[in-house]
């Protein structure tokens, strides 16, 4: 089944700290942006991508799109304060014939066809579905540095994106959080508090999200291995 994809890509990167969004960040010579778009205009089953930039990037952003001509690149909307208006902002123009989508963070560019269609497989049958990865570390709570609880780890995933829904579930879900002036952490946990199941699909431990400048290292060891 074919899909359409939003990705925001109106943060400032405070975390990276790099003075420029993290977008246009360049590894081994590629704007992350390019490496993220790449996957999903030569993905197959994506019909349509909706970018979502920050006011006053849009017209930087119109013209990468312009420069790499992608093609399945639909609308480039205005974003919000936070990550989660962005995705709203663009979910509103995704065309209500759609019938699955994808939300994909535009910081995470070493996503894999093969994943995203794992994603898309398991979608089609349960209406919301997120990439995630067993983590790996111990977790403890703390309150300051006074250990109060050792969390068991079998039962934790660090989730990524893509996250994928049914179009009218994730649209209700950002709806009714918007109605409600409710700020989730990610779009399936909005999806989750309108009473959907929400299903975890393996993930990769490459799919990580550029945070903080440590993950550049990481991230230009990625791209060297896949270059062989
Ligand atoms: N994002 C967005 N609109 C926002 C905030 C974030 O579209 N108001 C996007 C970012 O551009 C990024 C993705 O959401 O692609 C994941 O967010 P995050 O990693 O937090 O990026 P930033 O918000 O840019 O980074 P920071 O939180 O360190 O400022
Ligand atoms: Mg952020």
């Amino acid at each position: 089944m074919n899909y359409w994809t939003v990705i925001p890509a109106a943060g400032q990167g405070k975390r990276m700290n790099a003075g420029i969004s993290k977008q246009w960040i360049e590894l081994l010579g590629s704007p992350v942006l390019k490496l993220t778009l790449d996957v999903f205009e030569k993905d197959q089953a994506c019909s349509g991508i909706v970018l979502v930039g920050s006011e006053r990037e849009l017209k930087q952003m119109q013209d990468f799109v312009q420069t790499f001509q992608y093609t399945k690149v639909r609308q480039i909307v205005p974003g919000g304060s936070e990550r989660q208006q962005s995705v709203f902002e663009g979910l509103k123009v995704v065309p209500e014939d759609a019938e699955l989508v994808l939300i994909h963070d535009a910081a995470r560019p070493f996503i894999t066809h093969h994943h995203i269609s794992q994603l898309v497989e398991n979608t089609i049958e349960t209406g919301s579905a997120v990439l995630a990865v067993p983590v790996k570390d111990t977790v403890k709570r703390a309150i300051q540095n006074q250990v109060e609880e050792t969390i068991d780890r079998s039962s934790l995933w660090a989730v990524q994106t893509p996250q994928a829904f049914r179009l009218s579930i994730v649209k209700e879900a950002h709806e009714k959080a918007a109605a409600d002036h409710y700020l989730g952490t990610d779009d399936a946990s909005l999806v989750e508090r309108i009473g959907h199941t929400v299903t975890i699909v393996m993930g990769d431990y490459h799919n990580i999200k550029l945070t903080t400048s440590d993950d550049l290292l990481f991230g230009q060891a990625i791209l060297l291995d896949r270059q062989g």
